[in-house]
């Protein structure tokens, strides 16, 4: 596995570039119903990336130059990417979030787990391979939905938009997943053995701490209930099981399973459409892999 290269993701790294998004297209096309309520849920959870700063900084990772300067670039195009969700949802005649309203909703699992994360991080510079697994997967399921709403939305500039931010969840995906393979395999059995542990006991999808539970199960079913999106999620899957002691991880297929029966009717799955810029169904898997992926 090659080194992450921090200078080149520096070099890469800004806000979303919006400047040939179509907007007057965008709002005659405008969203469904379902794509209003994924694209809150987005927002919302991009507006949050600041909870999981915390979890790392208070974690020991501030002493670390790489991680630092990896996470002043990745906050910022997080924060990019939340506005732009946003100004979609505007121009389309639709609400935004009001970040108030998002981080009044922060669940008490949110508090649980952060906590936990971070006092084992204060323990041993090894056990932030947590974090750094944690990140690598909702980085790469992040990727996934973006892809998957290109792939199956009637509105062009929406997919020429979420492919963009799928470009840069993938560059993102790269810095946690190589982060994570050094520090299992420096921490030997018990890091590994405590990372997959805490997975199994605490990971939930991303945004799940934050956002509408029902939204979750909606984009599960609307973006992965079909043949193609359960392969796009098992490739998700299949990436983290690369890391060193994560061989069984299958945690996010399972997520996308639960959420078809515990919600059966939340969503029919969205046909994936043919033409969409940047997003083609001939494209290949939604999911980054974790060898093809450059900083
Ligand atoms: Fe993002
Ligand atoms: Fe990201």
């Amino acid at each position: 596995m090659g080194k992450f290269d921090i200078e080149r993701f520096v070099s890469l790294s800004k806000a979303v570039d919006l400047s040939d998004i179509d907007w007057d297209e965008a709002a005659r096309v405008g969203l469904t119903d379902e794509e209003y309520r994924i694209l809150r849920f987005l927002s919302d959870t991009e507006s949050h990336t600041m909870l999981y700063l915390r979890d790392l900084l208070s974690g020991g990772g501030a002493n670390e130059p790489e991680v630092m300067t990896f996470l002043s670039c990745w906050v910022y195009e997080e924060m990019h990417h939340g506005r732009a969700i946003d100004r979609m949802m505007k121009v389309c005649g639709r609400a935004p979030n009001a970040y108030g309203e998002t981080s009044a909703k922060v669940n008490l699992r949110e508090v649980f787990t952060g906590s936990l994360s971070r006092l084992a991080a204060s323990t041993s510079p090894h056990f932030r391979a947590l974090h750094m697994a944690w990140g690598a997967i909702n980085e790469c399921t992040a990727a996934a939905t973006y892809q998957s709403l290109a792939q199956r939305t009637a509105n062009r500039p929406l997919a020429q938009l979420v492919t963009k931010l799928a470009r840069d969840e993938r560059r993102h995906f790269s810095f946690y997943y190589h982060q994570a393979h050094q520090r299992l395999t420096d921490g030997g059995w018990a890091v590994q053995r405590f990372s997959a542990w805490s997975l199994e006991k605490f990971w939930a999808p991303p945004g799940s701490g934050v956002g509408e539970p029902e939204s979750l199960d909606l984009m599960a079913t609307y973006l992965f209930g079909d043949e193609r999106g359960v392969a796009d999620i098992e490739a998700v899957d299949a990436s983290i099981r690369r890391l060193p002691g994560l061989a069984k991880f299958d945690m996010v297929s399972r997520w996308v399973a639960e959420a078809k029966r515990r919600s059966p009717r939340a969503a029919a799955p969205a046909t994936p459409v043919s033409g969409m810029t940047g997003a083609t169904a001939s494209t290949a898997s939604a999911a980054p892999s974790a060898v093809d992926v450059a900083a």
